[in-house]
């Protein structure tokens, strides 16, 4: 095969860049070693800041987000029982939408398959070679056959997980990372949700997030030990220790059900350094990760592909290659500010446990502040709306 951009990874990431691609006239051919079903299946993020929004209207997969999705103005913060909004329309007449990653990736989908665009899943033992050269090529089996691709760039788009990092040489790719010591265990149940806006709450027994699909469907999650099994927690577990950490008000608000979704993921801060090694360019979670307080970790995807997008497009229709040059630097400095914000907010809102009295006292003294200040709960506003592309 032959193509322009060959895409690893059908994630967000890729679909969306796909997606701009094939708006462009660029051909693509996009791998993944799931198929479809199993992508839209996977409960991810819920949030999209409004530069998020902003990037698929343009790539033109948004009618259903305006109609289904929910424009959040604001957001509380708990701490012990106590409650703070943070106003986001009147700090930063911002706003964002509340639309799962199972809808993006839907909406992506379906806009790729109307375009009649190549698509290979289920494939294994993927490999990129030649990234240096003017024409790397990307092999895989599928189907049980070999294949190879051949083409101008390799965009690496696959996730944490994924090869393409991995192929970066060792000399080259630096990398930074803090994991820490607890999860997020996450349900879904068809329950309205106990508030109308999402509730970041830090509570003795640990963090807990009211958050939502729709106005009859909850997204909650708490967090939970990083070496739980989602079989120990039934879900009366999680009802009893959600509602407490709520808080008592809130608590009487809530409607409890059957779960039809349970998972915990880990918590990692993770950042690999360049986001590019010759023809190959890496975008989302390929190249960092974010610990889920904030809700940055889709956002992130989406402005990197923003910023590749361009900087590809710039190259094949104009012959300009300024943009892929410096797309590693620009990307990277973004990056670095929403990895400072999510743990930043991720300190501030979990038990820790080393943490000493002191450290605790810190973190209301923290919660404390943000209340009392309209600066330091704009400070919060402007980076949860989401920072400027560049
Ligand atoms: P991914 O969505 O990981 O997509 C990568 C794709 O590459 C996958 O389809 C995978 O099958 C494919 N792939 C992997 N390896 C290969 C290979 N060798 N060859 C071919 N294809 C391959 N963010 C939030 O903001 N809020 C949340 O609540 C939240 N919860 C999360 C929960 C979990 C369990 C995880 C893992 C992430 C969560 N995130 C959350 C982060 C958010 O979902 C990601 O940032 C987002 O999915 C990134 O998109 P991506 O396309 O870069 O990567
Ligand atoms: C959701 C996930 C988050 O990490 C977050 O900060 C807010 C909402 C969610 O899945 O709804």
């Amino acid at each position: 095969h032959k193509t322009q951009v060959c895409i690893i990874g059908s994630g967000p990431s890729g679909l969306l860049l796909a997606q701009f691609l094939a708006k462009a006239g660029i051909d693509t051919i996009v791998i993944d070693r799931k198929d479809r079903a199993y992508i839209e299946g996977r409960i991810r993020a819920g949030v999209l800041e409004q530069g998020a929004v902003a990037g698929l209207d343009e790539a033109g997969v948004s009618d259903r987000l305006h109609t289904e999705g929910l424009l959040h103005d604001g957001f509380d913060l708990a701490f012990d029982g106590d409650r703070h909004r943070i106003d986001l329309k009147g700090l930063t007449g911002k706003s964002v939408m509340v639309y799962g990653q199972t809808e993006v990736t839907k909406d992506l989908f379906d806009a790729r398959t109307a375009d009649g665009q190549q698509f290979f899943f289920n494939v294994e033992d993927v490999t990129l070679d030649a990234l240096t050269s003017g024409a790397p090529k990307v092999r895989f089996q599928h189907d049980g056959q070999a294949h190879e691709i051949t083409c101008d760039f390799v965009a690496g788009c696959d996730g944490y997980h994924g090869v393409s990092r991995k192929a970066i040489p060792a000399d080259v790719l630096k990398t930074f990372e803090r994991v820490y010591p607890f999860g997020w265990l996450g349900i879904l149940v068809e329950k309205p949700p106990v508030s109308h806006e999402l509730i970041y709450a830090n509570h003795q027994r640990g963090f807990a997030l009211a958050s939502m699909r729709s106005e009859t469907r909850s997204r909650y999650y708490i967090q939970c030990n990083a070496s739980d099994d989602v079989a120990d927690w039934s879900d009366d577990r999680f009802w009893d220790e959600f509602a407490t950490r709520l808080g008592e008000d809130t608590a009487a608000k809530l409607q409890i059900g059957a779960s039809f979704e349970k998972s915990i993921a880990p918590l990692r801060s993770f950042v690999a350094e360049p986001m590019q090694y010759g023809n190959l360019f890496l975008a989302g979670d390929a190249a960092h990760i974010v610990p889920p307080t904030g809700a940055k970790g889709l956002n992130l995807a989406v402005a990197d592909v923003r910023l590749l997008s361009r900087a590809l497009i710039e190259h094949f229709t104009r012959g300009n290659g300024a943009y892929l040059e410096t797309y590693s630097e620009v990307a990277l400095k973004r990056v670095w500010k929403v990895e400072r914000f999510s743990w930043q907010l991720s300190m501030l809102m979990h038990q820790f446990p080393d943490h000493s009295p002191f450290e605790r006292r810190m973190q209301r003294a923290e919660f404390d502040y943000i209340a009392s200040s309209e600066v330091a709960s704009q400070v919060i506003a402007e980076n949860y709306v989401g920072l400027p592309l560049e």
